[in-house]
């Protein structure tokens, strides 16, 4: 893996000798990739942890430890099925999707990468219809008002999954990249949601505009933002990337690396104050 990681960045950093403002992007993107792939993957961890292992061992009960919405409800059956094969998936999602992006991965397993795309495009379609129906049909909601980010979130997956898997079958590859990459932020938007809250809990030192409901106006915006920011970076750097224009390349790079920046402490905020409890309280059970 650590090879990869190497390798992903010399390629993407020196491939065709580009000029230093191309270099910068391409070292902002890297950065991205690195964070968001230790984020992604401790997301994962979280999952299987709190989620997986006592699903798998008949120890339904002990997953209300992450403090969930509606959870795991004893009588519910079908309700705590749709539940779990919602949540459990998330974990090769966040191991997966990163992956898909690595330039290296994609080129030298053309077949791992089809194959894991086609599976990560699945689940995060199914990831969003289950997503709607726990919202809406099982009312695992905090608020109406608050639950509208994700709601648009869910509505916009599948449209970015069917373009992403259409353009690839139409071996148009470059607008493939797009919207598959789309797909990817629209897909973790539930991950960065958690980043961006955290952080903005610890950088406030506590809620300011947050309320229990998650319908303050602090709440909505980051329920928003969290998968229109990315996606409206990622529009940037397509942009930047096309134009060619160097004042251009560089302001992105700024942006990148910003965005980089804020990524790594929204990791660093939900793996301490969001993740590692419930996996601690799990793993002492
Ligand atoms: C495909 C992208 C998605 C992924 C990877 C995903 C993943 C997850 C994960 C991991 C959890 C557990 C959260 C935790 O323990 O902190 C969760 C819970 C939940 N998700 Fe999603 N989700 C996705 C999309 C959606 C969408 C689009 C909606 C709504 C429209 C949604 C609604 C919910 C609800 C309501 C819960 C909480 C259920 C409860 O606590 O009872 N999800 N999701």
């Amino acid at each position: 893996m650590l090879n990869l990681v190497t390798r992903t960045w010399r390629d993407m950093i020196l491939a065709n000798s580009p000029s230093a403002a191309d270099r910068a992007l391409r070292m902002g993107v890297a950065s991205w990739l690195t964070i968001a792939l230790v984020g992604q993957w401790i997301f994962a961890c979280y999952i299987f942890i709190v989620y997986a292992i006592p699903v798998a061992g008949g120890d339904f009960a002990l997953t209300r430890l992450s403090h969930p919405i509606t959870g795991y409800v004893e009588s519910d059956t079908m309700g705590n099925v749709l539940y779990f094969s919602h949540v459990i998936p998330a974990a090769i999602l966040s191991m997966a999707g990163v992956l898909q992006i690595i330039p290296a991965l994609r080129q030298q397993y053309p077949v791992l990468h089809r194959w894991s795309g086609r599976l990560f495009l699945s689940l995060g379609l199914c990831g969003a219809i289950g997503g709607l129906y726990l919202t809406w049909g099982r009312d695992s909601r905090l608020s109406d008002f608050g639950a509208i980010g994700i709601t648009l979130n869910g509505l916009l997956i599948p449209i970015a999954v069917y373009l992403a898997w259409h353009y690839a079958r139409l071996r148009r590859f470059a607008v493939h990249r797009r919207w598959a990459i789309q797909a990817f932020l629209l897909v973790n938007g539930v991950w960065t949601f958690r980043l961006y809250l955290m952080g903005w809990y610890i950088i406030n030192q506590g809620p300011n505009g947050n309320t229990k409901q998650l319908d303050g106006p602090a709440d909505i915006v980051l329920s928003f933002a969290c998968y229109l920011l990315p996606m409206a970076v990622s529009g940037l750097v397509f942009w930047a990337e096309h134009k060619k224009h160097t004042i251009l390349t560089w302001g992105v790079s700024g942006i990148m690396m910003l965005g980089s920046i804020i990524t790594l402490f929204g990791v660093i905020a939900a793996t301490f104050a969001m993740w590692m409890p419930p996996i601690q309280a799990v793993l002492a059970a």
